[in-house]
């Protein structure tokens, strides 16, 4: 089993979503800077949505354009529907995105479409992908639990995920939007669909809500899972799932993987300087545990001198 780890930073679009401030796109290029010089080479940069849904990604064509200059950067974008995945085309990426939550409620809210009519939505775009040349990974939302109808049982995110398989999709993430999952439900739901499909088909995006999201990625590499989303200071949240706070703190995860002898490329001490300027960007604190271990290691060093001298 490979003992690399792809991580794609997600701060920029799972992250910035739904800040109540609008972060420019010179910050959000400026945090795209410090995760390039960290080691960060896959970046969720955005969404092509209504801007109205999300106002935070109305900026999405210039943060592409301002994306150009890295040469090695794999720059991917959340879609919901055909025209954001024209959207996405145009602008010459290779990587997309798109989103089938468990529920229709919760499908209703994020995407004003029902489970089924999101398939189908779904599906046409997985169809078009193969002519266009472009990469699709599925989001199965709520693949845990839901934000409107609460803990899902696994064979729901099982049978959409082999449905998705079916109709194309070249990756499945298995995502817990509002961090209500555990580790149990990892080995649960994707033990079975790794025998079936193979570990590299699938991709883990975790939310910290309640503590767990680390012990579930952990679940997911024993099971041979070598992706994983995570978002910079564990920056983020859903608009449109109440409850949920923000993804694996990229720190957090780098440093836990690079630790147990896992490759992430990625160094995690550099992260602070990102998580600084998303910090700046969003004016709050953020900040895994290892970056804050970190701080207080250098608080108590600092306090050691200014007593010994
Ligand atoms: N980007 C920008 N505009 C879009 C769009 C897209 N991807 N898809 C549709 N629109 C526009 C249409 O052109 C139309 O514009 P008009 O009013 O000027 O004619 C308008 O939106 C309504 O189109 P419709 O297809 O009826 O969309 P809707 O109102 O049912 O909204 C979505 C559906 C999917 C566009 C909207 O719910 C959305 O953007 N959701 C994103 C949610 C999200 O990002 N969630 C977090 C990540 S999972
Ligand atoms: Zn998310």
């Amino acid at each position: 089993m490979s003992d690399k780890v792809i991580i794609t930073e997600t701060g920029m679009r799972d992250g910035l979503q739904n800040q109540p401030t609008q972060v420019s796109t010179e910050m959000k290029l400026k945090i795209a800077d410090a995760l390039v010089a960290a080691g960060v080479t896959h970046l969720e940069a955005t969404s092509f949505v209504h801007p109205k849904a999300v106002p935070q990604m109305a900026d999405a064509s210039d943060v592409l354009a301002g994306l150009k200059s890295f040469q090695d950067l794999n720059v991917s974008v959340l879609v919901p529907n055909m025209k954001g995945y024209e959207k996405a085309k145009a602008h010459g990426i290779k990587d997309v995105g798109i989103v089938c939550s468990t529920t229709d409620a919760f499908n209703g809210r994020n995407l004003n479409m029902t489970t089924e009519q999101v398939k189908v939505v779904c599906t046409d775009i997985l169809k078009a992908s193969k002519e266009d040349g472009i990469n699709v990974r599925v989001y199965v939302s709520g693949a845990f639990a839901c934000p409107y109808d609460g803990k899902m049982p696994v064979t729901t995110a099982q049978e959409m995920a082999t449905f998705f398989l079916e109709a194309g999709a070249d990756s499945i993430s298995i995502a817990d939007t509002i961090g209500a999952g555990n580790p149990r439900q990892v080995q649960q739901i994707l033990k079975p669909l790794i025998e079936n499909a193979g570990a590299d088909k699938f991709n883990l995006h975790l939310h910290d809500t309640r503590g767990q999201a680390l012990a579930m990625a952990w679940a997911g590499l024993e099971l041979g899972i070598r992706s994983f989303d995570s978002s910079v200071g564990g920056l983020g949240g859903c608009p449109f799932a109440p409850g949920a706070s923000g993804n694996v703190a990229t720190e957090d995860l780098v440093y836990m993987c690079e630790e147990a002898g896992l490759s992430t490329g990625i160094d995690w001490v550099k992260l602070r300087d990102a998580v600084k300027v998303a910090e700046e960007a969003t004016g709050k604190a953020l900040g895994g545990r290892i970056i804050n271990w970190m701080i207080s290691q250098e608080e108590r060093e600092a306090a050691k001198k200014a007593t010994c001298v």
